[in-house]
């Protein structure tokens, strides 16, 4: 047996020359992390956080535009939006018509040029006309909800005007349908797209044995929804935004939803308690009052759930309590108004008006953890603070994780150099003892020590790239 020969094999790994990734943590100056741009099609929002539309008249020029002028996308809610014209029991066509081109110039007027966009519910009757005053006024974007923009959309003209077009969808399968759907039939796809996941406010797109089921948690749809988008986007070079929405509530949310893929979030219940939100100062205050218990499934006279602030109005009209109304007209396709105990368009605008004997509140899962009405800009502020802080306790995180990982590195080289030392030193002895007799021990005992140093090598190598990892993982999160 040649001693030279067994040399070779335990040295062809040269472990000197292995470099550990570096990161001199000490010159490296963290810069305050900050959220990040949200790019739609030709748009861009300073902050990736859009305020959900909210209706009846939630959601009108006075938020949207406090909400751009904060470097987020102000979002006004078309539907019902005439009911504060004059004429709506007469007139509601006409009425939203005047109402949403109206409110789309106040929003732009006083947004300082930030994004403006519309908020239309697909199941609206007068769902095209809506979408005609929006292009006709030049609305930065469309955000397509209740239902999926299938047939009639107005392609050309959405894009001669330069509207971005977003649908809200719950599911990855309504996103691959709608996206599909233009693609063969529009030859383009949509700007980006809204996932709403069953912790939102308002109409839910979930079965009621869905919500609380964790299979349709929000943080289980996104990644689903960004790879099937990404996959689309690719074919079409093109990068569409995936939008996470349905109680994102603090900067540390924002945070998770962006590291699962997100490009941004949309929040609805934080911007009703804000001063410049649109309702009355009781329907805020409602959600300030309400307690976790408060906050409930409803089965809205659309046939949908939805998620909305406990009062007596809802206990009444759960308990079979017919509340009159007259149907002003058949606002929306699926209402079947006969049948229905109350008109929810009228009980969400007497709501807006802080009338909350006459109706009640849609709210998002978390509306019980708002404390106090304050200024957009206050609460954009608080979540930017609270995102930064979360970024730089994971760069922390990260540091040391990395440092750990080192060490274990510097031990691993040791233990290497040192079992191969050994094994040389025992294999010289005993060879010399047993020349003579070819020991078969000797091979076997090669063979076991060759496996040992085997998987110290894949251990160091492993150790090796989880120090890239994070090395890449820190330079993402502080770039
Ligand atoms: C009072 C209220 C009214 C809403 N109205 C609408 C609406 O008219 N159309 C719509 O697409 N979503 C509506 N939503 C949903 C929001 O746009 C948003 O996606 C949702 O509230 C996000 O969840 P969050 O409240 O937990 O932030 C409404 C939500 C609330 C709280």
């Amino acid at each position: 047996m040649d001693l030279t020969k067994i040399r070779s094999q335990f040295q062809k790994w040269d472990i000197s020359k292995i470099e550990f990734p570096k990161i001199d943590f000490s010159s490296l100056k963290l810069p305050k992390a900050k959220l990040p741009p949200l790019k739609i099609g030709n748009l861009t929002a300073k902050i990736p956080i859009v305020q959900g539309g909210m209706g009846v008249g939630i959601s009108l020029s006075g938020l949207a535009s406090a909400v751009s002028r904060a470097g987020g996308i102000g979002v006004i809610a078309a539907n019902a939006i005439g009911m504060i014209e004059p004429d709506y029991f007469k007139n509601g066509v006409e009425a939203n018509k005047r109402a949403l081109r109206k409110e789309i110039r106040k929003a732009k007027e006083k947004g300082s040029n930030g994004v403006i966009g519309v908020n239309i519910m697909v199941a609206l009757n007068d769902y095209h006309e809506m979408m005609d005053v929006a292009i006709e006024e030049k609305a930065d974007v469309l955000f397509l909800g209740a239902g999926l923009p299938l047939r009639g959309i107005p392609v050309d003209r959405i894009r001669d005007a330069g509207v971005s077009i977003v649908p809200i969808v719950s599911s990855a399968r309504a996103a691959k349908l709608i996206f599909s759907y233009w693609e063969k039939n529009y030859q383009t796809i949509p700007d980006g797209v809204v996932v709403e996941g069953p912790e939102a406010g308002g109409h839910l797109g979930f079965k009621h044995e869905q919500i609380e089921d964790p299979a349709f948690r929000l943080e289980k749809i996104i990644p689903e929804v960004v790879e099937t988008i990404n996959e689309i986007g690719k074919r079409n070079r093109r990068e569409i935004p995936v939008i996470a929405a349905g109680g994102v509530f603090t900067g540390s949310d924002i945070h998770k939803f962006l590291k699962l893929g997100a490009s941004g979030v949309q929040m609805g219940t934080r911007f009703v308690a804000t001063e410049e939100c649109d309702a009355d100062h009781g329907f805020k205050q409602n959600f300030v009052n309400a307690t976790k218990e408060d906050v409930m499934i409803i089965k809205s006279p659309v046939g949908m759930p939805g998620r909305a602030i406990r009062n007596k109005f809802l206990s009444d009209v759960h308990s079979g309590i017919k509340k009159k109304f007259k149907c002003p007209w058949q606002c929306l396709e699926s209402c079947e108004a006969d049948k229905a105990n109350y008109c929810i368009s009228i009980a969400l605008n007497n709501a807006r008006k802080g009338n909350m004997v006459n109706g009640y509140a849609f709210a998002g899962s978390n509306a019980y953890r708002v404390e106090s009405i304050v200024p957009v800009s206050e609460l954009v502020n608080e979540l930017k603070l609270d995102y930064s802080n979360v970024v730089e306790k994971s760069s922390e995180k990260i540091k040391s994780e990395f440092e750990l990982i080192k060490k274990k590195l510097v031990r691993l080289k040791g233990e290497y150099e040192y079992v191969i030392d050994q094994a040389l030193t025992q294999f010289k002895e005993d060879y010399k003892n047993s020349i003579d007799k070819k020991s078969e021990y000797i091979k076997i005992e090669i063979e076991k020590q060759k496996v040992k140093i085997a998987s110290l090598k894949e251990e160091f190598l492993e150790g090796l790239g989880n120090l890239s990892l994070l090395q890449n993982e820190f330079l993402t999160v502080t770039a």
